[in-house]
């Protein structure tokens, strides 16, 4: 009988894609995959420790697994992900009833890791990462992930990424290509590049070069990429959004703080001027695109002034929206030796009020599309309480929902009069001009 995995993901994009690395791996060595754990012979839980809450979501999942390993002494249990790397065989202790450990850089592993008896731990550093070919089992057909770089090497000084997938490692452009030309001839219409700091690829081609060659790859119709580090946003890649035709008007550039003061001290290599400068230059080239960042509320030593710059600047930059979280501080990061930490109440309060601002700018900057037509990538077709709708995204990265019509299949790019805007999506009506 075939060996069934279950597979649990927690986590960025990049977490999401290496599971569909790792489910591409066990089913071509004769793995079934399942939704329900219980039925498992393997569960793989791929792991995230961006932030406390992160880790403590999984152990308390993985503590409930617990009595399936009771009552089944075969089934295994992978921890995989960045909690894997950075905990490496402290897992085995605090959980015992964990079989193998598996970090990032090694999920190739996977399928010969789970035949062992016994514990296994593999978090070496991988230097051929990426010269490596996966099986990906991609769960979309539309939209696709692709990795074209590991790692990451700017050691922002709260960021534990760094520590968990090791150096900054480009995929060769040819490997990237070839995956991308599989993936038109396989109907997919839309790619997302992914790698901690895009802007950095060097291979063959440079990121520009690469997206050029992208383009020119018939069946797929959209580029996005993520994540860009302002301090190399070059013009170059500005232009390349602009004028590469199926590269989308949508960059997500993390600001993280406001106050410069904060920014040296978070190591990101970028002032707030510096920062300012690159969105004047974005906008100046591309008005319409859409710009979105994350936050950390409560980094150690900010001052209620440095909380007043971040909020200024959300006001000043008008995002199209913004991920925010309180800093949590990650061991062996060089922020958690700081002194000056924020009370959690401050974190919190501060994190309301950084949120209540970004709502009404995302309000408003929603508004402004109404009457607008869009292009939208039809995704999927959904029954909600208003009966059928299909919804997609705009170039600009929008969710858009629009009553059902039969003319319309999923991977079709339509164009849709957006009638009323919400916060976190659109509603529209298709345009048949
Ligand atoms: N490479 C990307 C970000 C990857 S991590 C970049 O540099 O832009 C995604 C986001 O998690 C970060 O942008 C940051 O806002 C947040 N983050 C990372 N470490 C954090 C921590 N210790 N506490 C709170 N948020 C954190
Ligand atoms: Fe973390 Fe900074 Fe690297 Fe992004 S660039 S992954 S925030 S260290
Ligand atoms: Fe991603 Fe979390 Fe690791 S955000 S890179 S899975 S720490």
């Amino acid at each position: 009988m075939k060996k069934v995995y279950y597979i649990e993901t927690f986590g960025c994009q990049m977490n999401v894609h290496d599971s569909e690395k790792m489910s591409g791996i066990l089913k071509s060595e004769g793995y079934a995959e399942t939704d329900n754990p219980r039925n498992a012979d393997l569960i793989v839980f791929n792991t995230c420790s961006i932030r406390e809450k992160a880790e403590q979501k999984f152990f308390s999942r993985l503590g409930r697994l617990k009595t399936l390993k009771n009552r089944n002494p075969d089934l295994k249990i992978a921890v995989a992900g960045c909690i894997a790397q950075q905990e490496g065989n402290k897992i085995l202790h605090r959980t015992p009833y964990v079989d193998y450990v598996i970090g990032p850089q090694n999920l190739h592993l996977i399928n010969k890791i789970s035949t062992i008896q016994g514990h296994c731990i593999a978090c070496d550093d991988n230097p051929v990462l990426a010269d490596t070919d996966f099986c990906v089992d991609r769960k979309d057909r539309i939209k696709a992930w692709v990795t074209i770089m590991y790692g990451c090497n700017n050691f922002c000084s709260y960021c534990i990424v760094p520590h968990t997938r090791g150096r900054e490692k480009s995929r060769p452009s040819e490997k990237i290509l070839d995956e991308i030309e599989g993936l038109s001839r396989e109907g997919f219409r839309e790619i997302t590049l992914l790698g901690q700091n895009v802007n950095s690829y060097r291979s063959e081609l440079d990121f520009v070069g690469l997206l050029k060659h992208i383009n020119r790859i018939s069946r797929i119709e959209r580029i996005r990429f993520i994540t860009s580090h302002p301090k190399d946003l070059s013009i170059d890649l500005i232009h390349a959004v602009r004028d590469i035709e199926k590269v989308c008007q949508h960059i997500h550039l993390p600001l993280q703080s406001g106050s410069s003061r904060i920014l040296k001290l978070m190591n990101r290599k970028y002032s707030y001027d510096d920062y300012i400068k690159k969105i004047e230059m974005l906008r100046k080239i591309m008005p319409d695109i859409s710009i979105t960042t994350d936050i950390i509320t409560g980094f150690p030593q900010e001052s209620n002034e440095d909380h007043a710059s971040t909020i200024r600047a959300l006001k000043e930059i008008a995002f199209d929206g913004i991920f925010a979280f309180n800093y949590s501080p990650r061991p062996g990061t060089k922020a958690a030796t700081f002194t000056g930490h924020i009370d959690v109440k401050v974190k919190s309060q501060r994190l309301y009020e950084i949120i209540d601002v970004q709502n009404m700018i995302t309000d408003r900057k929603n508004k402004a599309i109404e009457g607008t037509i869009q292009q939208v990538l039809v995704e999927s077709v959904v029954t909600n309480g208003g009966g059928r709708v299909f919804t997609g995204r705009t170039r600009t990265s929008k969710i858009v929902n629009c009553p059902f019509d039969d003319s319309v299949i999923p991977s079709d790019i339509v164009e849709v009069k957006i009638l009323k805007a919400k916060r976190h999506s659109l509603e529209g009506i298709l345009h048949k001009p």
